[in-house]
Order: C-alpha cells, then sequence, then structure tokens
C-alpha cells in the first residue's frame, strides 16, 4: 500500500502473471489491478479487485484500515477483473455499503447474489465522507453499460474506471510523475482500441462531463495515476473517441507462399518514394490483432490485402476485419489489392467491406494473379501514389 495524496491510499496490484487480458490481448509487461481507499471520518474503497489476487487485497485494505472499519465500497464498473472480489470482501466486512447504480446493483446479484446492503446513487449524486466529498456521474459503455466515475473534490481526483487506463504493469511508482511513462502511451493506445474501441461516441459524452471538472489526478483503474501528464491522457482519449488519427498508412496482409507479401512490400515502398514516412506492416497471421488494431486506431490510411482462400478471402484477413468493424472505425482512407490462382473472390469481400465502412477508397483495387512480374508494379504504385497524395492534403 502507498500513499499517493491526502487520506488517499492506493491498495491496487501488478499481475504478471495472466498471458492475455480478456484470454485475447497479450500482455507481455502485464497489467495492474488498480484500487484506492480514502480514509476520512468514514472509509470508502474504489472498487475491488481480480479474484486471484483477492488475499493480497484484502491484506492490503487491512493495513491502511489498521484496524478500523470499511465504511463504503464504491463500485464503478463491475467487470471481474474490479469486482471479482466484492463477494469476499462483504465477508470480511459485513456491515460496507455497497455504493453503486441501477445497473451494477443488477449485475451485483447476477454475479455475487448480493442484494442488500447497497447504497443507489444516480447522476450527479454526493457522498460525504468527511472533509472528501464524492460527487457520481455515469459513464454508460465505457466499457459496460453500469460504469460510473467518482470525483473527490477534497482532492480533486478522479476515480475513472477504465477511461484512461493502459496495459502494462508499474514498476515501482503510482503516480506518473514518480516515473518514466515512455512504456505506457502507446499502452494507453493499445488498450483503448482493444477494450473500449467500439464505444468512441460515449466516451466522448463522458469526456464531456470530465472536462468540466476541477482536476488534479485521474486515479484508473489499470496502469499509472496520472498527474503531472492528466492533460496528455485527457487528449490521448479524446483523439481516439473521435477517430482521429495521424498520417501515417498501416499495411495489412497475408500470404501463404509470399506472393500477396511481395505486392504488400512494392506498395510499401512506393508509399515511401511518395514521401510517407510512417508505414507500419503486419502479416495478420504473425501478428496479434490487439498490435494492428492499435495501429489502426493511430494511423490514418489502411491498405488490406489479402489471397484468396477456399474461394473465400483468407480467414487471418476476414478475422482482422470483422474486428475493426465491430469497432465502427471511422474516417479512414483505404485502398486493398488482392492474388489468387484461378479466381479472385478476396477482391470482391474487400470490396464489400470498404463499402460497409463507408470509408474513402483512394484507387482502383490491385489485384495479380498468380506470380508478380514487372506488370504488377504500375497498379502498386497507383494506389501508394493515390494514398500519399490523400494524407497530404488533409
Ligand atoms: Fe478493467 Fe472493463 O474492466
Amino acid at each position: 500500500m502507498k500513499k499517493i495524496a491526502e487520506d488517499l491510499y492506493y491498495v491496487g496490484v501488478n499481475d504478471r502473471r495472466k498471458l492475455k487480458f480478456e484470454d485475447m490481448w497479450p500482455l507481455p509487461k502485464g497489467i495492474t489491478y488498480n484500487s484506492y481507499l480514502i480514509k476520512d471520518e468514514k472509509t470508502a474503497l474504489f472498487d475491488t479487485m481480480e479474484i486471484s489476487f483477492s488475499d493480497l487485497f484484502l491484506r492490503k485494505v487491512a493495513e491502511v484500515l489498521d484496524g478500523r472499519t470499511l465504511d463504503y465500497v464504491i463500485v464503478d464498473h463491475m467487470e471481474p477483473d474490479h469486482a471479482g472480489s466484492i463477494r469476499l470482501l462483504r465477508q470480511y466486512y459485513p456491515d460496507v455499503q455497497i455504493v453503486g447504480n441501477k445497473k451494477s446493483f443488477d449485475m451485483l446479484k447476477g454475479f455475487h447474489n448480493i442484494d442488500t446492503g447497497l447504497k443507489l446513487v444516480g447522476e450527479g449524486d454526493t457522498l460525504s465522507l468527511g472533509r472528501h466529498n464524492l460527487t457520481f456521474y455515469m459513464a454508460p459503455m465505457v466499457h459496460w453499460p453500469e460504469v460510473m466515475v467518482a470525483y473527490d473534490s477534497f482532492n480533486k481526483s478522479l476515480f475513472s474506471a477504465d477511461a484512461f487506463g493502459s496495459f502494462g504493469a508499474i514498476d515501482g511508482g503510482v503516480i506518473d510523475e514518480e516515473m518514466n511513462t515512455d512504456f505506457y502511451w502507446d499502452e494507453m493506445e493499445r488498450y483503448y482500441s482493444n477494450i473500449i474501441g467500439k464505444y468512441g461516441a460515449q466516451v466522448q459524452r463522458a469526456l464531456s462531463k470530465i472536462k468540466k471538472l476541477d482536476l488534479k489526478m485521474i486515479c484508473s483503474t489499470h496502469g499509472p495515476v496520472w498527474k503531472k501528464h492528466l492533460n496528455r491522457a485527457m487528449e490521448v482519449y479524446d483523439r481516439l473517441s473521435r477517430y482521429e488519427a495521424k498520417e501515417g498508412v498501416v499495411i495489412l496482409y497475408a500470404s501463404m507462399y509470399g506472393h500477396t507479401e511481395q505486392l504488400a512490400e512494392t506498395i510499401a515502398q512506393n508509399l515511401a518514394e511518395a514521401g510517407v514516412k510512417n508505414i507500419v506492416m503486419h502479416c495478420v497471421s504473425n501478428t496479434s490483432a490487439s498490435y494492428i488494431l492499435r495501429d489502426i486506431f493511430h494511423y490514418k490510411g489502411l491498405i488490406v490485402g489479402s489471397p484468396t482462400y477456399c474461394n473465400d478471402i483468407h480467414p487471418d484477413i476476414e478475422s482482422i476485419l470483422s474486428k475493426i468493424k465491430i469497432r465502427g472505425i471511422k474516417n479512414r482512407t483505404f485502398g486493398y489489392f488482392s492474388t489468387f490462382s484461378w479466381a479472385n473472390a478476396a477482391e470482391k469481400k474487400l470490396d464489400i467491406f470498404a463499402k460497409e465502412m463507408k470509408w474513402e477508397v483512394v484507387s482502383e483495387p490491385v489485384q495479380q494473379r498468380q506470380n508478380i512480374t514487372k506488370d504488377s508494379h504500375p497498379g502498386c504504385k497507383i494506389l501508394a501514389e493515390a494514398m500519399a497524395k490523400k494524407l497530404t492534403e488533409e
């Protein structure tokens, strides 16, 4: 446990054991489950803990309480990485009041069969702990429907649930000013694109409430506490939730024998010759979608290439297209190319995808039957130059 502001203690943990968050998204540097405790006239805990860390967590809470009882646990988010230990917490502190909204209480009953000792709050409701006064704001779909955030006007701190969170354990410090934060910015974008990326409009709605608060500190449930870089964290969320992207191109491809890959390489070289500096290539069969989504959220241009496989698009390309579609990524500048041996089904699917996404397509698609030849190059050049021109126009 660690004191991070007046009366405020960090009681979160690092998880360096889990290989994939939600069993999908790689965690090469782990993840934190953050929890915070205010000790005022009343005591209040902000969210609990993933169940496998409950023993360590409960010990930290008891150490901070130092013999006092726990008056409130604020449930900002019911997902099990935060609410997983709530039943156990209730057993340790039977008189604790669980503070949540109507939707969180419905989930509390469903996940934990708890429906007593509840304190219901709604938009703008307040709770006094003594000198710390909390105000609650609903933030539905950031990242589940029951999510809310809590603002403490004494420390000017926001308990923001998943918002402003990142992947990555914290190595020693808790607050950003105590650490080198370079690592976390990419991980914040990866976290956002993987976990919250579908809900841009809802994040914007939450941000419009948060921006009105007098803020000194954001206490998210994942990653560092933002204090020194609070504005930068807000800007990242604002940019990503507006689907606004930077100048650059992501090229995605799948390739069974290298022909599609050679087209991708040719397009990349032509992009570079046309002056595009930020080019990121991913073979989708060998790279986790987690990193691919991060880069698509980051860059404005996207070029996708697929071979035809079983008279359809390559299944690994289909899988990433589905993940892009689910997130409703807006305003990308799109190009595509395909390879085939006797029938081109991939191009038809890429054309349907482009129309579904309502993205601007920069040029005619490039297609290659069987092996790449020097005749394949003009099409690649046209596509690359059209993409480069479009990016620099904006
Ligand atoms: Fe960190 Fe949506 O749970």
